[in-house]
């Protein structure tokens, strides 16, 4: 496994790269969530890159850029236990030589809804640092976990908005034993705030499977998030539109537990009896 940190070293890399190349995205500290993106991808490329890279443009000013854990090391060895063939690993200053960049990415409406509510202008850095992956990676197609479903859409809308030549391909949420969905910011919750991040997935169980109306399962998913306040707790169309009155739909939550924001989110078929 070859690991680069420079624009020139990653180029000299990829030039070499023959077939397919897939990347996976990444900010570091990984997780059993993220080995499952790169298992996926592996079997799915002839070249495999992983990024790992904290964002600052996605982070807002009273966010946990500075706390984000920086795990390179261990990072390194479940790239390397993964079976990929090459890490980038840039420092802001490589990846936005001139500073912060005042063209971004516009997300368009959704940028501003559920967490783009809470978050101003979170994805218009991600979608920008994504498409600057894209290109530098030369990546044919990319996994992205489908615990950011939003995030994932966005990324989807982008690449057909602009004609990108990749593929985007989701990959469900991996969960820890007791249903709490796998994050790297799972770390900061304390022994009490663990059982409490519980909720969230509950929430969403429940209101699943109280699918008969966008009402039930509404219902269901609030009661069982008790003493958690949900920033949101939302149902809407797969593509996060209006939710539909019958059919495929997302239901989606993010809350604050202690001084970590977690979101989640489960897939809903309204109108059955189940
Ligand atoms: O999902 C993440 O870890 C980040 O948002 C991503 C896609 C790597 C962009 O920084």
């Amino acid at each position: 496994m070859k690991i680069v940190t420079s624009r020139a070293d990653l180029k000299a890399a990829r030039d070499q790269a023959e077939g397919r190349v897939g990347v996976v995205m990444t900010m570091g500290a990984l997780h059993e969530g993220h080995a499952t993106l790169l298992r996926e991808a592996r079997k799915n490329a002839d070249f495999l890159v992983a990024t790992i890279f904290v964002n600052p443009l996605q982070f807002g000013p009273n966010e946990d850029f500075q706390r984000y854990p920086r795990t390179l090391e261990a990072d390194l060895g479940i790239c390397r236990a993964e079976g990929v063939d090459l890490v980038f690993a840039p420092t802001p200053e490589v990846m936005y030589p001139e500073g912060e960049p005042s063209v971004r990415i516009d997300p368009g409406p959704l940028g501003t809804e559920l967490e783009g509510a809470v978050r101003p202008g979170h994805f218009a850095g991600v979608l920008t640092v994504v498409s600057k992956l894209l290109h530098l990676t030369g990546a044919g197609v990319a996994f992205f976990g489908e615990k950011d479903y939003q995030q994932l859409t966005l990324i989807k809308a982008m690449v057909k908005a602009l004609d990108l030549d990749v593929e985007i391909v989701g990959v469900p949420t991996v969960r820890e034993p007791d249903g709490l969905a796998m994050s790297s910011r799972n770390r900061y919750l304390s022994a009490d705030e663990r059982t409490l991040a519980l909720a969230l997935n509950r929430a969403l169980r429940a209101g699943a499977q109280a699918a008969h109306s966008g009402a039930d399962v509404l219902a269901a998913a609030h009661r069982e998030l008790g003493l958690v306040q949900a920033d949101y707790l939302e149902l809407r169309a797969p593509d996060l539109g209006p939710a539909p009155e019958s059919g495929e739909a997302r239901l989606l939550v993010a809350a604050r537990v202690g001084t970590t924001r977690l979101i989640d989110n489960t897939h809903v078929y309204l109108g059955s009896d189940r």
